[in-house]
């Protein structure tokens, strides 16, 4: 039994799809629609859910993931980010279970100039980025097995993401102006999603090899660009019907303050996830292709 915790995200949508054919998955969300609660927030429900439920495998694509909110909301972003990723790895290891979770590229500064490993050093610079860290560690401390799947600028057709808003505001306005000095690299939910189920299924197949292989791992789309350059490549190939915006402006980040400071600079080296488990992503723009006009 597979269990699966954030019901309504963009990464947990499209795992719902794709954790499908290995086999039977409960999914839980934060109010219980459909039958089954787990509020991170709510220790107590996800002392409830796992024991009864008792599955091989929690998946946890539930996060606080309001990064500006987060700035004014530090017990809420670490009770769900840190504390409730902590307590999952606890409950797992008592039942032998292994646990998949997701983190983030916020974990690092934006300093480098060239991709990010794991072992880089991390130096979040906002609550929601330390909250996401602090996970990372109280999974780590408790022995379980565990994999985490730092990923990055998340977007997909389902959910609040900068894919959805641009299509929207194309259509709303004549111009844009957007940020053109973060890079990063765009990843479509469906792959991370896609890749997790590839995982989990060479962990059934060979679960030694992946007790053998636990830690972090950095999961993204190939590729980088700026919030610039993806809006452009969003809303380029848009139906002239669909859209009445003509004009992108790139802009610097002080043009458009925000109330936490992001990375500059947050591409992540996936060389670790092709080395140990033989899988990797398309290049970002593929996936955009792709996640304009989805099978
Ligand atoms: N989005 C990104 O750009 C991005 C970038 C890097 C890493 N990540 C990581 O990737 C993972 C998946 O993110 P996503 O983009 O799919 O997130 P998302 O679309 O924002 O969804 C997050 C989900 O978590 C749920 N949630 C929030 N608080 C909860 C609580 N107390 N109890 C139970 N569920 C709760 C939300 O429930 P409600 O629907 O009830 O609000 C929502 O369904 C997260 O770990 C995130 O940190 C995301």
């Amino acid at each position: 039994m597979i269990l699966l915790l954030g019901k309504n995200g963009q990464v947990a949508h499209e795992l719902q799809r794709s954790l499908a054919p290995l086999g039977p998955v409960v999914v839980a969300s934060r109010q219980g629609e459909g039958g089954v609660r787990a509020d991170l927030a709510a220790p107590a429900s996800l002392r409830d859910v796992v024991n009864q439920v008792k599955p091989r495998l929690i998946v946890n694509a539930a996060a606080y993931t309001a990064v500006d909110a987060a700035e004014d909301d530090e017990a809420a972003a670490v009770a769900v980010n840190a504390t409730a990723p902590g307590l999952l790895a606890e409950l797992a290891q008592r039942i032998d279970a292994t646990l998949i979770h997701y983190s983030t590229d916020y974990v690092f500064d934006g300093s480098a100039s060239h991709p990010y490993t794991e072992s880089s050093p991390t130096s979040p610079l906002g609550v929601y980025g330390r909250s996401k860290l602090e996970g990372e560690r109280a999974i780590e401390q408790t022995g379980a097995r565990h994999l985490i799947l730092r990923t990055a600028w998340v977007y997909g057709r389902h959910g609040k993401n900068f894919f959805n808003t641009m299509r929207r505001l194309a259509c709303e306005r004549e111009e844009l102006s957007i940020v053109n000095d973060q890079v990063g690299s765009p990843t479509w939910s469906r792959h991370i999603a896609e890749l997790t189920a590839q995982l989990i299924a060479q962990g059934l197949r060979d679960a030694d090899y992946l007790a053998a292989h636990a830690g972090v791992y950095h999961l993204t789309n190939s590729g980088q660009c700026s919030w610039y350059d993806f809006a452009k490549a969003i809303i380029e190939p848009l139906p002239a019907e669909q859209r009445r915006c003509q004009t992108i402006h790139p802009i610097p980040s002080e043009a458009y303050p925000t109330p936490a400071k992001r990375p500059a600079y947050s591409v992540l080296d996936n060389s670790k996830l092709y080395r140990t488990f033989g899988l990797k992503l398309p290049d970002w723009r593929v996936a955009l292709h792709q996640c304009h006009s989805p099978t």
